[in-house]
């Protein structure tokens, strides 16, 4: 029998810095890497771009059914258009969060998700990943900071792109985003029972990823 392709999930809270980490892991393990907040990022872009309400579920689901989204190596295109900065502003975090909350969106990212999994492996970061996307990954890393840490790091990582950053705004909106995340009832964020907690306050990046391949 052929071996299941093996994937890494990593899922956790909005900036807690497990895209970093999990894009590292799969350099280093020559595995596919998968944004999968990248996917609801886009659904939001689209649906505003078709005018779209994020809150009507209907209307959002028939948007992600229609779209052509590739993943380059550092670049996400949708319908031929390079939307890489569009998708990371702090608007569409919020836009993928309300329209993560409908269940006809998040069956319709499924297959999506389910088809990156190619050999040699892949590193998946979200929010249910390793809860239902890929319940039988190998490696399931729930990857977390405080509230304070988190909103501090994403104030900074503002600062450096020479960004307005409001830290009291920030930290209302990653409050905001959490409380959604975790209470909607389709696929909330949770640490799968099988999963391995990894608490960065005191992290860098470097040991966070060694941490994540100690693990593996
Ligand atoms: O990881 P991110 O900040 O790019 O994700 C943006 C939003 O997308 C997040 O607030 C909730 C949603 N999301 C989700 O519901 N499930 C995932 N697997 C990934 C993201």
């Amino acid at each position: 029998m052929n071996k299941p392709v093996p994937v890494i999930a990593i899922d956790g809270p909005s900036a807690s810095g497990k895209g970093t980490v999990a894009q590292r892991v799969a350099t280093k393990l020559g595995f596919h890497y998968l944004d999968s907040g990248a996917l609801y990022r886009i659904v939001a872009l689209a649906s505003q771009q078709a005018g779209i309400v994020w809150t009507d579920a209907e209307a959002v689901a028939q948007c992600a059914k229609n779209l052509r989204i590739r993943f380059d190596e550092e670049q996400v295109w949708l319908n031929d258009a390079d939307v890489t900065n569009d998708i990371r502003s702090e608007a569409m975090g919020k836009g993928a969060s309300q329209v993560a909350v409908h269940p006809a969106v998040r069956k319709v990212l499924t297959s999506l998700q389910q088809n990156m999994r190619r050999a040699p492996g892949l590193v998946a970061d979200g929010r249910d990943m390793g809860t239902i996307i890929f319940p039988d990954a190998v490696l399931k890393i729930f990857l977390t900071a405080s509230t304070e840490v988190r909103a501090q790091r994403r104030y900074q990582q503002l600062l450096a792109k020479q960004q307005t950053a409001d830290y009291q705004a920030i930290l209302q909106d990653l409050l905001e985003r959490d409380a959604r995340d975790k209470n909607r009832a389709s696929a909330p964020l949770v640490m799968a029972e099988d999963g391995i907690l990894l608490e960065t306050d005191h992290l860098s990046i470097v040991e966070a990823v060694n941490q994540v391949l100690e693990n593996y």
